[in-house]
């Protein structure tokens, strides 16, 4: 099974941004642990503070990877091509946020592209990332 964990924008300073909201984890600690959780997946990692760049990723992998775990960052509320391309692909997309968006600004509480998603996880910290991929590894 081939996974994807797909940051967008910001979540390069994972560790070091806000880390009352993000917590203390780096990226690469989080892909760290999920490549132990899960010895049999493979995984690969991306990261792009660069809209088009993730709308490129997306085609790259969406026809043949298993699953795409994807935090969005702020263009989950904004942008109209990474939503189109969640839907343009075949690869079904988990969008997750490490904290809980409904419990901040209203502007977070639209997502663009959850209609096109499997589903939604939100607020559980790092952790979102793994439930994510739990849920794949079921499948
Ligand atoms: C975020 C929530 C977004 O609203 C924000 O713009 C981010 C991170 C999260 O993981 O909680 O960059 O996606």
């Amino acid at each position: 099974m081939k996974i994807l964990i797909l940051n967008g924008p910001n979540l390069n300073l994972l560790g070091k941004r806000e880390p009352g909201i993000y917590g203390a984890a780096s990226a690469e600690d989080i892909y760290n642990d999920l490549k132990k959780a899960y010895p049999a997946i493979s995984f690969s990692y991306f990261q792009s503070n660069v809209e088009g760049e993730l709308v490129n990723k997306l085609h790259e992998v969406g026809f043949d990877y298993d699953g795409i775990v994807f935090n969005a960052g702020a263009y989950t509320h904004t942008s109209i091509a990474i939503a189109d391309a969640v839907a343009g692909i075949k690869t079904p997309v988990i969008e997750v946020h490490i904290s809980n968006v409904y419990a901040r600004e209203e502007y977070r509480h639209k997502s663009l592209m959850a209609k096109n998603c499997m589903g939604i996880i939100t607020g559980f910290g790092m952790k979102s990332y793994a439930l994510a991929v739990h849920h794949f590894s079921t499948l």
